[in-house]
């Protein structure tokens, strides 16, 4: 027999069980391994939480010294892949550049493609942590045409992070605690949240046993799209183009609206949340923090919270369910740290990347079979072939 139901986008349809990240879009709850987002957020750190994810429990001091020690022996990158970096053209989009750059990853470690040992899979695990870091930096030092730098093994991964980013050639690296734990606090917000788009690619390309670094690498280019992670970067240029504008956030309220025009609200709605994303409470309140503790006045800001406001009273957002979701503010952060905006979605990578891991081993672990969606066929019945000439 036929199949007899679709499900297009599987708005309804689970793909797999897993005992990773608890959502509840109608109540906007969000936990990982059972531990709430604001909790995690607000003591806990990036790597703890990659570990929480990974392995199911929060580590001990030891296991979260030894994690620390595995990623940084594994920290180098083989010099030839620079050759691949400088192949790129200096505007290429860093989520392309990183996307092939993992991709190539596997050529110089084709062990990590052979993950049947827990052993193999632990070893290809530590590779991608600490080598992704290296390689999302390298993208942005090439678009400024800045030296490459290997980072330092005293600091930790988030700050070992910012200075492989930031480093200044010739210039000794100074650490800033307010900058370091908001990027901290962005990268649990991101790391994990259930079967979105980039993460059901990531299950789906390992179901074939595809190794690691090649889901990733699908995973990462799912995530660009503006529809899911691009979206932190294209909110940016949106508040921007509005400021340009003169500001008027209700003309652009009225095109979010309007059928006819293909402008939506970037940063607004969300498949699974009907309600506040809790993430985006969290990051509206860090946002005003940093900007406060830095000492940035940034406008986007202003207009980012006028547009909300007017948006949150409107009966088209409100019978939609329509609000904020995590990129809304996130932009506004990344830029109060420096970053610049066709980074944003490499940042968002950078947090996802333990969930994607965590999803792929659970998938690997429980031995899913290889991901195969049916479909229900609309085309001609059959018919004769024609000859060219009579076309
Ligand atoms: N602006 C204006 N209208 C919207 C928006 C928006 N941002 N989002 C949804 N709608 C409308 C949509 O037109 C539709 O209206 P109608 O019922 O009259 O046809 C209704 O709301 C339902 O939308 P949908 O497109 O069927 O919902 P979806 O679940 O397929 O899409 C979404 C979810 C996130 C892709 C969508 O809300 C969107 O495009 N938002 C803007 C992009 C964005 O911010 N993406 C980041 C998501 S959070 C980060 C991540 O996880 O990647």
């Amino acid at each position: 027999g036929g199949v007899t139901t679709i499900d297009p986008g599987f708005k309804n349809t689970g793909s797999c069980e897993s005992a990773i990240t608890f959502l509840d879009g109608e109540k906007g709850i969000l936990r990982y391994r059972g531990y709430s987002i604001e909790e995690l957020a607000e003591k806990a750190d990036f790597l703890e939480v990659a570990y929480l994810l990974i392995f199911g429990e929060l580590p001990t001091a030891e296991q979260l010294d030894k994690f620390d020690k595995d990623i940084k022996e594994e920290s180098h990158v083989d010099e030839d892949m620079k050759k691949i970096l400088d192949g790129f053209p200096k505007s290429a989009h860093p989520m392309g550049v990183l996307s092939s750059l993992t991709s190539a990853l596997i050529a110089f470690n084709p062990g990590s493609v052979d993950v049947d040992s827990e052993e193999a899979m632990y070893n290809a695990i530590v590779k991608i942590m600490a080598k992704f870091p290296v390689l999302a930096a390298w993208t942005m030092r090439k678009r400024k045409s800045l030296p490459l730098d290997y980072g330092d093994n005293s600091l930790s991964y988030v700050e070992n992070l910012h200075k492989m980013m930031f480093a200044k050639p010739n210039k000794a690296y100074e650490l800033n605690k307010i900058v370091i734990d908001a990027l901290d606090k962005l990268l649990i917000l991101h790391a994990d949240h259930e079967q979105n788009c980039s993460t059901s690619t990531v299950r789906i390309v390992g179901s074939s046993h595809a190794g690691l670094f090649a889901s990733l690498s699908a995973g990462i280019s799912a995530l660009w799209g503006p529809l899911h992670g691009g979206a932190n970067q294209a909110v940016i240029e949106m508040l921007e183009a509005i400021k340009e504008d003169g500001g008027d956030t209700a003309k652009y309220i009225q095109k979010a609206k309007d059928k006819e025009d293909p402008f939506r609200l970037m940063g607004f709605g969300h498949r699974v949340y009907k309600n506040f994303d809790p993430r985006a409470k969290i990051i509206k309140k860090s946002a005003e923090e940093v900007l406060g503790d830095l000492g940035i006045e940034d406008p986007v800001l202003d207009i980012a919270k006028g547009l909300s406001q007017v948006a949150l009273e409107d009966e088209y957002f409100v019978k939609r369910k329509l609000y904020p979701n995590v990129d809304f503010y996130s932009g506004i952060i990344y830029r109060a740290l420096g970053i610049p905006t066709e980074m944003f979605t490499v940042m968002f990578a950078l947090g996802r990347l333990p969930g994607w891991i965590s999803q792929w081993r659970e998938m690997r672990l429980r031995k899913e079979p290889i991901g195969r969606p049916r479909q229900i066929y609309t085309g001609e019945n059959l018919r004769s072939f024609k000859d060219i000439a009579d076309r």
